[in-house]
């Protein structure tokens, strides 16, 4: 089932189309990513999503309600972590907590549970009794995501919500995230740190421009769009004409910074490896190490965004 859907939905100000003509679907229990370059939309899309600001035009489905007509039903059944930090200067990072559990009239046993479980899973405990304003900005953050598991929802929109925290509170947010979905969250978050998305989402979209140029699971925009791999291969001193030998093969950029070590660049990886060692072997040239490192994310991003750039001047 599709708890997120949005057809031809659009959002101008002035002459600038922050979002244009978007399609969206996206399935319940699924970690959906949404990159793109700053601003190419992203910010907009979540504030349309959760009835923040209404469209200029198109459609919104949330959870099987008609955002656009009943924005009060569909913001108790979701949660927002928005870009820009917010919180109550003056409010303990338990009260935070405890005051937002509250506003959404989660029972107090369940409330006060919650407040615990939230503490301890995004390291809090310590600074449990201090306030907002004194919190280190990595810390706020934390309050800020945390607060948002204190009542039930089936749809969180998280938008880059792991800027300023540090690598072991940033693997603890995305751990967490990953077993909430297991119980059945569904979640929308946005960022610009490309492994994260990698390692969190089923599937992710790119947009720019304020259009969606790819949607599909990591996995599937790898195949799509970077079939090219890096193989790198050192061998030993030789005196042997290394380059003179390999020049035969074609279908591939290599590169030999050094006598001993070469780099190899083909979308035929497998193929133009099993040649090389089949040379290398007849030559009696011994291989000292060998790596093959598959395209990232951050790759296949960075062709994307320029190969849409292009096409649009
Ligand atoms: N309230 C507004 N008034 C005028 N222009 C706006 C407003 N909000 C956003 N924009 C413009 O809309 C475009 C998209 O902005 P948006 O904030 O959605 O980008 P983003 O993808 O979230 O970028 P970032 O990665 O920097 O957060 C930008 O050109 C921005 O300047
Ligand atoms: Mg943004």
């Amino acid at each position: 089932m599709s708890c997120i859907v949005a057809n031809s939905l659009s959002k101008s100000y002035g002459s600038i189309m922050a979002v244009d003509g978007i399609d969206l679907s996206v399935n319940s229990g699924k970690i959906f990513g949404f990159l793109g370059p700053n601003g190419a939309g992203k910010t907009t899309t979540i504030k349309l999503l959760t009835t923040l600001i209404a469209p200029t035009s198109g459609t919104i489905n949330i959870l099987g309600m008609d955002a656009i007509r009943h924005p009060l039903d569909v913001r108790k059944k979701i949660g927002v972590v928005l870009q820009q930090p917010s919180y109550e200067p003056t409010l303990s990072v338990e009260k935070s907590l405890e005051k937002y559990g509250m506003m959404w009239n989660v029972e107090r046993k369940t409330r006060k549970d919650r407040v615990e479980e939230l503490l301890s899973v995004f390291d809090l405990q310590e600074i449990r009794k201090m306030k907002n304003d004194d919190l280190s900005i990595g810390q706020r953050r934390r309050v800020q995501v945390a607060r948002e598991f204190m009542h039930d929802i089936e749809l969180l929109f998280l938008d880059e919500p792991t800027v300023g925290l540090d690598p072991s509170a940033r693997r603890g947010l995305l751990d967490y995230i990953k077993k909430k979905v297991k119980e059945g969250l569904t979640i929308f978050f946005t960022t610009h740190i490309l492994n994260e998305a990698e390692y969190l989402c089923d599937e992710v979209a790119i947009i720019n421009k304020g259009k969606i140029i790819a949607v599909d699971t990591p996995n599937e925009l790898k195949n799509k769009f970077g079939r090219e791999k890096t193989i790198k291969i050192r061998i030993p001193e030789t005196k042997k004409d290394i380059r003179g030998l390999l020049i035969d093969t074609k279908d591939y950029e290599i590169d030999f910074n050094s006598g001993t070590n070469i780099t190899i660049r083909s979308n035929d990886s497998e193929e133009v490896l099993l040649k090389i060692l089949q040379i290398l072997t007849a030559n009696n040239i011994s291989i000292e190490d060998l790596s093959v490192m598959p395209t990232t994310l951050e790759e296949i991003f960075l062709t994307v965004v320029k190969n849409s750039n292009a096409s649009n001047n």
